[in-house]
């Protein structure tokens, strides 16, 4: 089975006492054998510092997607290192690259790809481009819910959305560096383009992702068709 797992920023947030790329990189080194994948790295709190920072100064909005790249692949790089020789030892920076780390049967970390997008849409890029059996979007939430929790009492998670509802959904979003959604419009677009089989979970447990991979009910699944 293939995979793409998106391992959003809050796994590399090194303020919390344990950082939770530990626990992965246990997990992975589990995985592989049993699955063979990707996994694409957030920038986290450390892109949203540089973003912050540049804009200050007024750098160009391209320029400020470009440093959180840059911190996305920083995030891979220690991923790598982490994983040791279980994971090719270098960070893919186009798809070309992608097609031929993956070949070596390693786990491929990798982080952003141009700017105007997130991490998410490179994840969905991934998917496609080795042709996934399943994108799971490990987040900080527990899947898609039917309004931002945060602001609205009743809103309510769903086990399932169609990529239409999501879509909707979501379509308030930001599109800024620093502040792409839960999903771009891009990621949305390849998911659906290509009906990409995807679940959106909490990954701060990282138990969530075997229950996704073991097809067990947990975050949302969006539904094609
Ligand atoms: P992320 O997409 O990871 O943002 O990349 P994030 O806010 O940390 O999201 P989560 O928590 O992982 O879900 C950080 C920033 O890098 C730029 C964007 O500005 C993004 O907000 N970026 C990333 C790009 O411009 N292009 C890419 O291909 C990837």
């Amino acid at each position: 089975m293939k995979a793409v797992i998106k391992l959003g920023g809050f796994a590399f947030s090194f303020e919390e006492n344990h950082p939770l790329v530990e626990e992965y990189v246990k997990l992975f080194k589990e995985l592989l054998g049993q699955y063979h994948f990707v996994v694409v790295t957030g920038g986290g709190p450390i892109a949203r510092y540089y973003i912050k920072a540049a804009r200050e100064m007024g750098v160009p909005e391209s320029l400020c997607d470009h440093l959180g790249i840059l911190t996305s692949r920083l995030n891979a790089r220690l991923l790598v290192d982490g994983l040791g020789e279980y994971a090719f030892p270098e960070v893919p920076t186009t798809i070309d690259e992608l097609k031929h780390y993956f070949a070596s049967g390693k786990i491929v970390a990798m982080g952003g790809l141009t700017p105007g997008h997130s991490t998410n849409a490179v994840a969905a890029i991934a998917a496609e481009t080795i042709q996934a059996d399943l994108f799971i979007n490990a987040t900080d939430v527990d899947g898609v819910y039917t309004a931002d929790p945060s602001k609205d009492p009743k809103a309510k998670k769903l086990d399932e959305v169609t990529i239409d509802r999501l879509a909707q959904i979501l379509s308030k979003g930001e599109i800024t560096a620093g502040a792409y959604d839960l999903m771009d419009p891009l990621a949305l677009r390849i998911i659906a383009r290509s009906e990409i089989p995807t679940i959106i979970l909490n990954g701060r447990t990282p138990d969530n992702l075997l229950k996704a991979l073991r097809n067990e009910s947990t975050g949302t699944r969006v539904v094609h068709g």
